[in-house]
């Protein structure tokens, strides 16, 4: 039932507040206590994580990479599930194993959790579905409780993955006193005002429609973030591709001039996600630089961002203003409303793309 919407991944992307609540409700108590399910994880007995997934979820752990590095100083290994299982790296007894997976089903995130079987401390995995073979063979399974995701392009069900490893986040932090107590108090406030701020970017509605006509005019698409908008840089072009066939690249903003700026013409589309944050003006510079090119910039940012750097962009897309560590799930907001809106113009099959499945029980 697609509750009045035109495509499940429209409904989908409308009930990220409501599920974001959900997966909080079940995390933290009214006194702002992280529980974890089945006795929790002692991050006192690691001094490294590897985590490891498929595709969106692989995003999901590529962002919280710097998180987990910034906010709790655990170094993190990232991998894609397909290369992991077969390189066969060397894993030390004191790693928590992290698997992430919407379904629990992904064939290659399985053998890699399995590689890992007997290797390390604890298997984790953040999962969708709970009696999924991921859940059951991991020493923990963490729900992210975004019900049932029928789009085959991962929506909510990625900003849930997002909001329970920021919560692991936390909880290592604090555990491994990383972390003041206050500044704990600051990231659960901050949290606990996700849903609304996600509920005024949902409300940017038209805006992203708009710069989406845009976009499913052209052929190739760059995306560009700094930092941990990096990881969501690449989220945002894989969820055009997906779902519009048009071709889309992701590109840390520093790497534009050692390469990819070639491609840069006034044909050439260049979506930049930068919040005003430290990084900020290191982004507006690089997308200057396209603009130098005749490249057509969509910049999606807060007030105050766009303030300093819209002048001479395309379309601007704004975004409430949020705590810093919390914009990469507040900016799959857009990033999701841009795919799915071209998609829309360009008339292609939202929930069904062309060769995809939602669940990729073959490797
Ligand atoms: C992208 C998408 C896929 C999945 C990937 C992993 O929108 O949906 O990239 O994220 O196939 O699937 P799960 O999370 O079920 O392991």
């Amino acid at each position: 039932d697609k509750g009045g919407y035109k495509h499940f991944m429209a409904k989908e992307i409308a009930e990220q507040p409501g599920v974001i609540q959900n997966a909080l409700n079940h995390y933290l108590t009214e006194d702002g206590e992280i529980v974890l399910p089945d006795g929790g994880i002692d991050f006192t007995k690691i001094d490294r994580l590897t985590m490891v997934a498929c595709g969106t979820a692989y995003l999901a752990c590529f962002t919280a990479k710097y998180w987990f590095e910034r906010i709790a100083r655990l170094p993190v290994e990232v991998d894609v599930a397909s290369e992991f299982r077969y390189r066969e790296p060397p894993i030390s007894n004191r790693t928590l194993a992290i698997f992430v997976s919407q379904s629990g089903e992904t064939a290659d995130t399985l053998a890699a959790l399995r590689y890992c079987s007997g290797k390390v401390d604890t298997i984790a995995s953040i999962v969708n579905v709970s009696e999924s073979s991921i859940a059951r063979e991991s020493d923990l399974a963490l729900p992210i409780y975004a019900g049932v995701e029928v789009g085959v392009a991962s929506t909510k069900a990625f900003t849930c993955q997002l909001t329970v490893l920021f919560l692991m986040v936390l909880k290592a932090a604090r555990d491994r006193g990383a972390i003041t107590s206050a500044e704990l108090a600051d990231h659960i406030s901050a949290l606990r005002g996700l849903p609304s701020v996600i509920n005024m970017a949902l409300e940017q509605n038209d805006t992203v429609r708009a710069a989406a006509r845009k976009l499913s005019q052209a052929r190739d698409v760059l995306f560009l973030g700094r930092g941990q908008m990096y990881p969501l840089a690449h989220e945002g072009a894989l969820k055009l591709k997906e779902i519009s066939y048009i071709h889309a690249e992701a590109y840390a903003s520093g790497e534009l001039k050692h390469g990819p700026i070639a491609l840069v013409d006034d044909t050439v589309p260049v979506v930049v996600m930068a919040p005003r944050d430290s990084l900020f003006e290191k982004t507006v510079s690089n997308m200057q630089e396209v603009m130098a090119r005749k490249g057509k910039v969509i910049l999606i940012s807060d007030a105050k961002g766009l303030a300093e750097a819209s002048e001479g962009v395309w379309a601007s897309i704004q975004m409430p203003s949020v705590a810093d560590a919390l914009a990469p799930i507040l900016y799959a907001i857009p990033a999701q409303l841009l795919a799915y809106h071209t998609a829309v113009a360009k008339g292609t099959d939202v929930d069904q793309p062309r060769n995809l499945a939602k669940s990729v029980t073959v490797e």
